[in-house]
């Protein structure tokens, strides 16, 4: 299989790996889109932004801007077939630098992949100290303990991050049907299960209705511009898009694809997936007392004290890390996939060669976010850390600045007949009333909504 892919350039798309099934197209793009994201971040934001209120713009963000950009990358990426560099520069019209966007993709794979890498790391330690139970304690000074000598420890910190890497490249190099479908399509819906037993179990805590509360009574007089910057840098981070993820993934999907239903699909489950994450820990943190606002320590902290203080607590709280595993593994394929492909097609390595390649670069890129509460704690930059840095600039500049783009070149570039004959799949599908409206948000809703709230970010009104 790795055969067709290196050399697939040159020889038309027929010889180029791709997804096989309608279910495959879905579960690794799911798999793409539920992660960290849904896990880590998002109860984390949730938590620090005051609940329901963040929920809400989120959710308006998810709509307006993440749908339509998910649909136009796919579609993008189905047109060319190609990695997200070439299929830009492939459709822009002459002495245009679109393809730029793609490059800035390809570096913001590399910024995420950094600090990824190194909280996936974290999780998989997780269970094997949830498993020995060394991590599981009702006293959260104590939990924080744990965890602190855990990310301080570079020995730990490194070969966590490392083996994370090392995993996912032994995945991909099997390529995109065999590798990446394969594994998605079976993770999925263990993913989901367990993800349904934890949220019955805190659910039936008594107390667990405030959490509830917490999580969807909305008080929107909340609203300010920090909040909407960060439900939007979420939204994008949620959905893989604005970097050449989905550009990618799209580049595999087949002709007969259904691309709005597919993404709608996609948006909807991951939905559930951050709405679940959320019932299974807030009601739990409420009825035992816990701070919901302790930010991106919150999985690593009060999760393992929530869960020490229940009923079979240990168990729940390995099932729960295995949950958080899975998730991250899918999307790290997807991040992984973006400088592969590209390193296959217009550099013609071979598979194998394109994936140790992204994996050194990233072991070594990645290293100084992974010591980050270590060696290169003092270590900062624009007042943060390497691994606060990487996160921020991905998700409140690269993301957004490249899903600004991709909204401008599909609505205005690739324009209104192009898309028609792309997302009917060449007018085999009846579906005029979803195009239009597609139209209508990405070229103008979106790109603006996006506009607004980056300018608000630089501080000009
Ligand atoms: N969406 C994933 C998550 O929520 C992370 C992810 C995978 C991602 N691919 C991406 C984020 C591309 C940004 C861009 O965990």
């Amino acid at each position: 299989m790795s055969k067709t892919r290196e050399h697939s350039v040159g020889q038309g798309p027929a010889k180029r790996d791709s997804f096989t099934s309608s279910l495959g197209m879905l579960a690794a793009t799911l798999g793409s889109a539920v992660g960290l994201g849904n896990i880590w971040k998002f109860p984390s934001m949730t938590g620090t932004n005051g609940g329901a209120t963040f929920l809400f713009v989120y959710l308006a963000c998810t709509i307006a801007v993440g749908l339509p950009v998910m649909i136009s990358e796919i579609m993008l990426g189905r047109t060319v077939k190609a990695n997200a560099i070439t299929t830009l520069r492939k459709l822009s019209p002459r002495r245009q630098p679109w393809g730029l966007v793609g490059v800035s993709g390809v570096v913001a794979a590399f910024l995420i992949l950094c600090f990824y890498t190194e909280v996936a790391g974290w999780v998989f330690a997780y269970i094997i100290k949830g498993i020995s139970g060394s991590v599981l304690t009702t006293d959260p000074e104590v939990a924080s303990a744990a965890f602190g000598k855990l990310i301080s420890d570079p020995i730990q910190s490194l070969g966590w991050q490392w083996g994370v890497i090392a995993l996912v490249s032994f995945i991909i190099t099997f390529g995109v049907s065999k590798g990446i479908e394969k594994v998605t399509t079976r993770l999925m819906p263990i993913l989901f299960c367990l993800l349904i037993i934890i949220g019955i179990r805190s659910l039936t805590l008594p107390g667990a209705s405030e959490g509830l509360e917490f999580l969807f009574a909305p008080d929107l007089s909340k609203i300010s511009g920090t909040v909407v910057l960060m439900a939007m840098g979420l939204a994008f981070f949620k959905l893989s898009i604005g970097m050449g993820t989905m550009m990618t993934y799209g580049s595999y999907f087949r002709d007969n694809q259904n691309i709005p239903m597919t993404a709608t699909k996609v948006m909807l489950a991951d939905l559930t997936v951050s709405m679940l994450a959320g019932i299974a820990i807030f009601p739990a943190v409420f009825a035992y007392g816990f701070d919901v606002s302790a930010g991106p320590s919150l999985l690593f902290v009060t999760i393992p004290a929530v869960f020490a203080s229940m009923p079979f607590g240990q168990l729940f709280a390995v099932i729960f890390f295995l949950l958080a595993a899975i998730a991250s593994t899918g999307a790290m394929l997807s991040l992984f996939e973006v400088p592969v492909a590209y390193l296959c097609e217009a550099k013609q390595m071979s598979r194998k060669g394109a994936v140790l390649t992204t994996a050194l670069g990233i072991a070594i890129l990645g290293a100084p976010a992974a010591l980050s509460h270590s060696l290169t704690a003092d270590v900062t930059v624009f007042g943060k850390t390497f691994f606060d840095l990487f996160d921020y600039l991905s998700s409140n500049l690269f993301m957004p600045a490249g899903g600004l783009c991709i909204c401008i070149f599909t609505g205005w570039v690739f324009g209104k007949e192009k898309i028609k004959t792309q997302l009917s799949n060449r007018h085999t599908l009846s579906n005029e009333g979803i195009v239009k409206l597609f139209t209508v948000l990405v070229k103008y809703v979106s790109p603006i909504l996006v506009a607004l709230v980056m300018l608000n970010m630089l501080k000009v009104f």
